[in-house]
């Protein structure tokens, strides 16, 4: 995932302050990755209960032809959040008369790296990365004469967001790539909690490692004293909002200071770490279809867990 280390040093510590200061104590999650947070995440898609990762590549694996029959000759690739991934690789194989794969992302030395990657396994592709975070405007380059722009966000990434921001992403989304536009997606689906639960909450303990590694973080980088054996992970459902919510759950009465900030804690107070969304059918299609974005496709797996939206600019 992103490395956000390198920007942003001093919203860091104003996002801290502000989230803890709040009556639900609050950190928003884009934090959680560091370089070993980002380590942890890759860590959690192997996992036995960590369905969404698996079960998206074997559902592209399936349709990355009919996505390429769909973009056409001399399409461009862009994707949000980019990453030199195994789900990336599908596409840019499948998508032979590709004309410019366009990864985004917030850490600059992320996407230098992920381009040298890319430039070796792929010499033909035009390859042009964009600095950029994908919840402001983005700039996209000028590539001349081409076919459709694609959109690629995968991941259910779009879980993390609440629905104003998704009508924001989704209205700068159709004005950056403009009409005739693709955007395939990639969206968590709905399901029991007894599969929910353990996704976020697995046997081996990674989830939590990488949840309280926000804590370590904050700690090595704004000079905070949370005592990590203090805090506990949660994962739990909420199902007026049909999220999974990541908690750090205070475990004892305590005080710990963040930038010279003193933050108290009860027994069983939580800071709430991250909101992982999980769609009902047709619920993204509605938000997509407010941002005039029409899905012309949406293909899942055989149980049901997960889907990819294919949809077409209006
Ligand atoms: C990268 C945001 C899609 O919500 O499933 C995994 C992050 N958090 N386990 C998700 C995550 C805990 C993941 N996303």
């Amino acid at each position: 995932m992103l490395d956000t280390t390198k920007i942003m040093d001093n919203s860091f510590a104003a996002d801290v302050l502000m989230g803890l200061a709040a009556s639900q104590k609050t950190i928003p999650c884009r934090w959680l990755y560091d370089t070993r947070g980002s380590e942890l995440f890759e860590d959690i898609t192997g996992l036995p209960e960590y369905y969404p990762t698996r079960t998206e590549t074997k559902i592209l694996q399936a349709r990355a032809d009919a996505i390429a029959r769909l973009a056409g000759d001399g399409a461009q690739l862009i994707e949000y959040g980019a990453g030199a991934s195994v789900k990336t690789r599908l596409l840019l194989d499948a998508m032979a008369g590709l004309h410019a794969y366009v990864p985004i992302d917030v850490s600059a030395s992320f996407l230098a790296e992920t381009a040298r990657q890319l430039a070796c396994d792929y010499p033909d592709l035009n390859i042009v990365p964009v600095v950029g975070d994908f919840l402001s405007p983005i700039e996209l380059p000028a590539l001349g004469a081409a076919g459709r722009k694609v959109g690629f966000f995968p991941g259910s990434t779009i879980g993390n967001l609440s629905d104003a921001e998704i009508a924001d992403f989704f209205a700068r989304a159709r004005q950056d790539l403009g009409t005739g536009a693709l955007f395939v997606l990639g969206a968590d689906l709905k399901k029991d909690e007894a599969i929910l639960i353990p996704a976020y909450d697995d046997a081996a303990g990674v989830t939590a490692r990488f949840n309280l590694n926000l804590l370590r973080r904050i700690n090595r980088e704004l000079g905070a004293t949370f005592e990590l054996d203090w805090f506990s992970h949660e994962a739990r459902w909420n199902e007026v909002c049909s999220r999974v919510e990541m908690h750090l759950v205070s475990l004892r009465d305590q005080t710990a200071h963040v930038c010279g900030k003193r933050v108290d804690f009860a027994a069983g107070e939580t800071i709430h770490t991250e909101n992982s969304r999980k769609f009902a059918a047709g619920e993204l299609s509605k938000l997509a279809a407010k941002q005039s974005w029409r899905t012309q496709e949406t293909w899942t797996d055989e149980d049901g867990l997960f889907s990819v939206m294919v949809l077409e600019a209006g």
